[in-house]
């Protein structure tokens, strides 16, 4: 490698994933020092906030031959969230997978990268212990079974200090705004914040955790009530006005989050084995799973929606373990929209003081019937013939009583 006469040999490169932060900052100069590589940095927009334009030039600055901004909040709201909506995806019941899907995503964009710049490598700036590592290198060897992948997180053994230490040795611009106590990762479906006095799971998060929901307390003092319209599962309205669904996901998590709905405090199994303390914050995520699951309620019948209830926990494991790019996710989609073409109609919530409450409920496709319902004297629901479905159904535990209780 290096210079033959004045002609020099052409380097290899690698795609970087970049966030800007201090690691994936160093993990460019790292990249050329240690595998002699040239550095195409890649800055994915998710919902993640800040000054990306000024992320896309820092890459440059630090010496990467190249750097791209991509604006994916669209792709990742309509083709990521939609379908994870759909299947009101919670891991572990409870939380909504924004972090994990954007990864296929990132992985994805990388990877198209990749492949338009010649690139045979792809980094990412993830550690060995988390969930995101595997992530972006199971998508990225399904979408490209021939990229090869580094991830100097794994193998340099940098300490936060070290990292500053090379970062000024090598005139690494670290930005001078004082860096959270938290590791922290947010895209538009949501906030994952770790580490420092959270990895006690006997404190409460601090305050100074949270910064998409108001503190509960401070919450204003009247309810807000918000209705939903969803066409085939999909919301498509907020309050009548219509809107694109990363809109409407904005909106939501601005109402919500302003009334301290949406927090999340878990001990989480992590793929790798660890158990980890996780702080989340997702106000829309939780408001439209909670609407979408009170649609379903009304407009799938019993034994499709407790059917489907499986469907909905597998679905959220494929996501959380990096699976998104593979045919379980696409059978399951396919079941999963079947079920969505009756999930039309309006849902009303109550939102106060960090709770969250359907209220209301309406729809074209409603299989709620008063008349059968009722209590009063309009009702048409058979009571004669309940008497022999009563009988009937309960004839084999009849028949065990007679025979095994004295
Ligand atoms: N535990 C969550 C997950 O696995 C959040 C991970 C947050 N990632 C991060 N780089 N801080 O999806």
């Amino acid at each position: 490698m290096g210079q033959v006469g004045s002609i020099r040999e052409p380097k290899d490169r690698v795609v970087l994933a970049y966030s800007g932060g201090l690691d994936t900052s160093v993990a460019i100069k790292w990249l050329q020092e240690n595998y002699d590589l040239e550095v195409i940095a890649v800055a994915v927009d998710v919902g993640q906030g800040g000054d990306l334009e000024a992320i896309k030039e820092k890459a440059l600055k630090i010496g990467a031959v190249h750097s791209e901004m991509v604006d994916a909040k669209k792709a990742f709201a309509e083709k990521f969230i939609a379908p994870a909506l759909k299947a009101n995806a919670l891991y572990e019941k409870k939380y909504p997978l924004a972090t994990s899907l954007s990864r296929p995503l990132i992985a994805k964009i990388l990877i198209e990268a990749a492949e338009g710049t010649g690139a045979v490598y792809a980094a990412h700036g993830c550690t060995g212990k988390g969930n995101d590592q595997v992530r972006f290198e199971v998508t990225m060897r399904a979408l490209n079974p021939d990229i090869t992948i580094i991830a100097p997180a794994r193998e340099w053994d940098f300490t936060r200090e070290s990292a500053i230490e090379y970062a000024q040795k090598h005139n690494i611009p670290i930005s001078i705004t004082k860096k959270s106590p938290y590791s922290i990762d947010e895209n538009v479906w949501g906030k994952s914040i770790e580490c420092g006095i959270l990895e006690d799971p006997w404190i409460e998060p601090p305050a100074d955790a949270f910064t998409l929901t108001v503190d509960p307390m401070q919450a204003p003092d009247e309810p807000t009530y918000v209705e939903i319209e969803f066409e085939q599962g999909v919301p498509i309205a907020v309050d009548g006005q219509k809107m694109n669904l990363l809109s409407l996901i904005e909106k939501v998590n601005q109402i919500a989050g302003s009334n301290g709905f949406g927090r999340i405090d878990k001990v989480e199994n992590r793929l790798v084995g660890i158990k980890s303390r996780e702080i989340y914050e997702a106000p829309a995520a939780l408001t439209l799973i909670m609407a979408h699951r009170e649609l379903e309620d009304m407009t799938l019948t019993r034994d499709l929606m407790h059917f489907k209830y499986a469907v909905e926990e597998k679905y959220a494991d494929l996501i959380y373990d990096g699976l998104w790019f593979g045919p379980l996710r696409e059978s399951l989609d396919a079941f999963i929209n079947e079920t969505q073409k009756v999930v039309n109609g309006t849902i009303r919530l109550k939102l106060y003081k960090g709770s969250c409450q359907v209220v209301g409920r309406k729809s074209p496709n409603s299989l709620y019937d008063r008349s059968l319902a009722t209590y009063e004297a309009d009702d048409t629901f058979s009571h004669k013939a309940a008497e022999g479905f009563n009988k009937i159904f309960g004839l084999s535990l009849e028949t065990w009583g007679r025979k095994y209780r004295k």
